[in-house]
């Protein structure tokens, strides 16, 4: 799906993010891996990631995130009426951790519900809270986008623990005056599927307290396929989202890939032909965050004072489904219209 945004200007107003305390380090990794820090970094540009304590889950992650996003926004949980967590390690099946979230930040009347959409959650999270709010059902919506994929790794399993973290980044959309979102591109394979996911816990093999399936729980990935995957849609759908709003590739100040791989992202720039001083790199420190890596990298580009009223933004996201989902921005001040 593809679309522009006709008329009704809508934007970001707040934005926050956090992580654990824990950090990894590659040189710990090799620890517990046959692996090392120099073919970490060569392969993948990580340096360390967040790993959360073993009580901490996704909406002890998340909570901070939407408070700060909140307080930016100079909102109270109270003014939001909808929560969409993007998501694919809520705190448990059902509830929504987006309900949890919406009870703890005092959100009474807000509807709330997760999604789930891979790494891609954000960008599909982002898009959905945008058309509510364009079509009235809503006025003021919180965006999370986190994981804690740290609980599902096999981390005897080098081929994936290595390359995640664990980290959550929230917005506040709300409408503007002017600028805010031009347009969005979503887009999925189900084919692709099997390349990247968790056998278990859902209806085909449920959750169990049986050892023997514990493998099941854990995430397996194709990492070649996915890396050709990543490195396709992270340019075509980038393309389109211009191409779509009318906007040419040399008008974006600030590239915010998905962060997974700085080998993914350094391909998909130079395909694009984006100045490496516009793009955003934080994989180095974080890892891979899955729905929390946009959000994520977008709170570190402001907090670089990188994000000004006017900047244009593109956002492009790809994961588990397959799915991506780019998303094409002008920043602005917060000023609501
Ligand atoms: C996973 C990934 C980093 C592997 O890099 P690669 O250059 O494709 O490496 P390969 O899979 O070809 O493996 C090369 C060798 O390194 C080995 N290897 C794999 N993981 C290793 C690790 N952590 N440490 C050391 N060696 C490792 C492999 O076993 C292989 O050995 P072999 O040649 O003896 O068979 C890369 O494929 C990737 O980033 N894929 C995308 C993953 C992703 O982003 N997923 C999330 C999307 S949202």
């Amino acid at each position: 799906m593809i679309g522009t945004a006709n008329g009704v200007a809508i934007s970001i107003t707040g934005l926050g993010c956090h992580v654990p305390e824990r950090v990894l380090s590659n040189d710990e990794l090799a620890t517990m891996v046959e692996t090392s820090d120099e073919w970490i970094v060569e392969r993948t540009g990580i340096r360390e990631r967040r790993i959360a304590a073993p009580e901490e889950a996704l909406s002890d992650l998340a909570l901070p995130a939407a408070r700060a996003a909140l307080e930016q926004a100079g909102l109270k949980g109270a003014e939001i009426d909808l929560v969409i967590v993007a998501t694919v390690t809520p705190d448990m099946a059902f509830p929504a951790t987006a309900a949890i979230l919406a009870d703890q930040l005092g959100a009474r009347d807000a509807g709330a519900y997760d999604l789930s959409a891979g790494c891609t959650g954000f960008m599909y999270a982002v898009a959905q809270a945008y058309g509510m709010l364009a079509g009235g059902l809503s006025q003021r919506a919180l965006v999370v986008g986190g994981d804690v994929l740290s609980k599902i790794m096999d981390w005897s399993d080098r081929t994936t623990c290595v390359l995640f973290g664990d980290g959550a980044g929230a917005v506040v959309l709300e409408r503007v005056g002017e600028g805010g979102f031009l347009g969005f591109e979503l887009g999925a394979d189900g084919s692709g599927g099997p390349q990247l996911f968790l056998p278990a816990g859902g209806s085909r093999t449920p959750a169990s307290g049986d050892t023997i399936g514990e493998h099941l729980h854990f995430v397996k990935m194709n990492g070649r396929e996915v890396f050709k995957f990543a490195t396709r849609v992270l340019v075509s759908s980038a393309e389109a989202v211009l191409a779509e709003c009318g906007r040419a590739i040399d008008e974006v100040d600030v590239y915010v890939p998905h962060q997974a791989n700085v080998r993914i992202i350094e391909y998909a720039r130079n395909k694009l032909g984006i100045p490496e001083d516009r793009v955003v790199v934080d994989v180095d420190r974080y890892g891979n965050t899955s729905s929390g890596s946009i959000p994520l990298a977008l709170a570190d580009a402001q907090a670089e004072g990188r994000l000004e009223a006017g900047t244009l933004v593109l956002m492009t996201g790809m994961g588990a489904g397959l799915t991506w989902g780019s998303g094409l921005i002008e920043w602005t001040d917060g000023g609501r219209g």
